[in-house]
């Protein structure tokens, strides 16, 4: 009997309502657990769907925000709309050392790109059989583990020798499995870059291209 009366108590307004409550108290509690256990979390409910294109040297009119700009246009083809950081636009306070464990005012816009991309394309020339120490320089600048963790990269490497960037390609792999970056199996090498960019800016050689139509469509479903 009493567990009757107890069952249409239950049924009454004020009790739905309660339990409605218990469960937004559940899914906070848990969302505020996972927070505390993996801090990139809360960057993920700040996420959208942004490509962003990182043309990774600060060197001026460079090679790489030329790549950059192809894919960015190759892509809007493709129907995916990307953005690009160059490094060019990195705040000159950076070099000097003062960001350490700092928020540097003239970065936050750069910082807010980066948390909000799902996804990124790196283009990355070869300097002295590496990648750019900007670019390092930028990754170390960026906040862990908000940035890059759990998202996805591809590679692009190109240079004048002809392994087109190869090592620093697998050098930056290594960074970016350390900061949780997935990376695409298919990472693209530009070799003999003076001979691969036509007067308009864009990659022009059949083989490049059937290999760079190959990895934005691999990367579009990555
Ligand atoms: C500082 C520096 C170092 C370079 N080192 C290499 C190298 O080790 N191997 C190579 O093949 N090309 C090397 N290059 C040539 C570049 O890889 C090539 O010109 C590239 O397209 C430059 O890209 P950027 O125009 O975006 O700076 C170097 C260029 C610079 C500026």
């Amino acid at each position: 009997m009493k567990l009757l009366i107890w069952r249409n108590v239950k049924k009454l307004p004020f009790f739905s309502i309660l339990d409605e409550f218990i469960i937004l108290f559940n899914k906070a509690a848990r969302y505020k657990y996972k927070q505390y256990q993996f801090p990139h979390v809360k960057a993920i409910y700040k996420q959208t769907n942004m490509t962003l294109i990182v043309s990774g040297t600060n060197r001026p009119n460079s090679n790489t925000l030329k790549i950059a700009k192809y894919y960015q246009k190759a892509l809007a083809q493709k129907g995916e709309k990307a953005t690009i950081l160059s490094l060019t636009d990195l705040p000159q306070d950076l070099i000097s050392g003062g960001y350490y464990g700092k928020t540097l005012e003239d970065f936050e816009p750069l910082q807010q790109q980066i948390t909000k991309a799902h996804r990124f394309i790196f283009i990355i020339p070869e300097y002295n059989g590496s990648f750019p120490g900007i670019l390092k320089l930028f990754i170390d600048a960026c906040k862990f583990p908000v940035s890059f963790m759990d998202k996805k990269a591809a590679l692009v490497g190109h240079s004048t020798g002809k392994y087109g960037n190869i090592r620093g390609i697998e050098h930056f792999t290594g960074v970016c499995n350390y900061i949780g970056l997935h990376v695409m199996p298919l990472k693209l090498h530009i070799p003999n870059i003076a001979f691969e960019i036509n007067d308009d800016g864009d990659l022009f050689k059949e083989d490049t291209l059937k290999f760079t139509e190959m990895q934005m469509d691999k990367f579009l479903v990555f």
